[in-house]
């Protein structure tokens, strides 16, 4: 039974609805509403920040306490665990945080004890979002409850990262290597919709809504060329030469699924409108996989963020999810054949 509870939370991406009691039913109106919606849905925020239940239901009486080794990048090394910060009002949290020093950790990648933030936190995405959305998140992050948590620190890799050692991330000027800046992405090279697109107003709105609020183009775009021995999956950049036509490679425990059924790593699908993308989907198509975790055959999308009991956007608003579906369906085909599509169980 508890198995079968861990596999429901994990690993089966069952179209559950999330525990959304947490959430105030006041639509949005409000700086704090529209911050805790921001975290809490379109920017996927409490997906990396905030524990889990042992059932694998989001612990909501910790939300944003951080989470311990949230991702370990060689489990046998005694190294690569980096953990999620405590974002909440306690002094263990961001309580004695100024407003601007909150700014600067999730659109800058800066600390705030001063150090950098490794780019597993996609500040670079943040980085865009508007002054009003950015306001917005230190306005909700002020009424989060305060849990007394002291994260675990970081570990190498990462560890260097923080503490400015040069690193591939880091490394500017180094042929081959990456910078990893809050400014890696250009807003001017985040793809417009194709020319002639019907719903042209909505897929602009999800244009910001995909790909400077929420992580949609994080995920599904490919990471800049590796650029000598680098651990598997460690983050980089995203290549914008080759944005949303997927290819980007996770191990399964990174997106949330630990069933036994789903292969080691998967790789995210190229959502252009291309042969080798979604030609083909209607938007009903498109809304299904993105909050139901129900893909066209009927079986689960293969990332706990798309259905699943910690799916954050089963909960998107249906205006949202009608912009975000309408960018998808707009976005210029590109010929990219990444991996063979993953599939889960059947979603019944
Ligand atoms: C993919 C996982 C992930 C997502 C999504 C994510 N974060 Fe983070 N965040 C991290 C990690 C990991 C760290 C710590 C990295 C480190 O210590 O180098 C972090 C650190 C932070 C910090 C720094 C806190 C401090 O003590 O300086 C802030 C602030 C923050 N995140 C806010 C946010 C907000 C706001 C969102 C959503 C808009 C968000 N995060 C989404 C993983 C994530
Ligand atoms: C944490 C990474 C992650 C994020 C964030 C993410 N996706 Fe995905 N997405 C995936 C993975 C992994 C798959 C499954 C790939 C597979 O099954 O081969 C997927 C599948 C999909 C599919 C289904 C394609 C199919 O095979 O039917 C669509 C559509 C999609 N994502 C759209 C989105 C949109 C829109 C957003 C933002 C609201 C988003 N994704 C955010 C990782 C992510």
């Amino acid at each position: 039974m508890i198995a079968a509870l861990m596999a429901a939370g994990c690993g089966d991406n069952l179209p559950a609805k999330p525990d959304a009691s947490h959430l105030l039913p006041d639509g949005g109106r409000s700086p704090v509403a529209r911050g805790r919606y921001i975290m809490n849905t379109l920017g996927a925020c409490t997906f990396c920040h905030t524990p889990l239940n042992p059932d694998g239901s989001r612990d909501t009486t910790r939300l944003f306490a951080g989470v311990d080794c949230f991702l370990d990048i060689d489990p046998t090394a005694g190294a690569g665990c980096v953990s999620t910060r405590n974002l909440t009002n306690h002094v263990t949290g961001l309580k004695n945080a100024t407003d601007q020093q909150i700014k600067n950790a999730f659109t800058k990648g800066m600390r705030t004890d001063g150090k950098i933030l490794a780019p597993l936190m996609p500040y670079y995405i943040f980085h865009n979002m508007t002054d009003a959305d950015v306001d917005a998140v230190v306005a909700y992050l002020r009424t989060v409850p305060g849990v007394d948590h002291t994260v675990q620190p970081n570990e190498p890799p990462w560890s260097l990262i923080n503490d400015g050692v040069p690193t591939v991330c880091n490394m500017l000027g180094t042929a081959g290597a990456v910078p990893c800046v809050a400014d890696a992405i250009d807003p001017a090279t985040i793809p417009m919709p194709s020319p002639g697109f019907t719903e042209m107003a909505s897929a602009l709105r999800g244009r910001y809504l995909s790909s400077m609020v929420g992580l949609c183009i994080d995920c599904h775009t490919p990471e800049l060329p590796h650029a000598g021995p680098i651990p598997p999956f460690f983050p980089r950049p995203i290549d914008m030469s080759k944005a949303y036509t997927g290819g980007r490679i996770f191990a399964k425990q990174d997106l949330g699924l630990i069933d036994p059924l789903y292969p080691a790593t998967i790789t995210t699908r190229n959502l252009t409108s291309h042969a080798t993308g979604l030609q083909g989907f209607t938007l009903t198509d498109i809304k299904a996989a993105i909050a139901l975790g129900k893909d066209r055959d009927g079986k689960a999308v293969c990332a706990a963020t798309h259905g699943s009991l910690i799916s954050p956007y089963a909960a998107l608003d249906d205006a949202d999810l009608e912009d975000i579906a309408n960018y998808i369906a707009s976005l210029p085909p590109v010929d990219h054949d990444t991996a063979p599509n993953c599939q889960g169980p059947v979603v019944p």
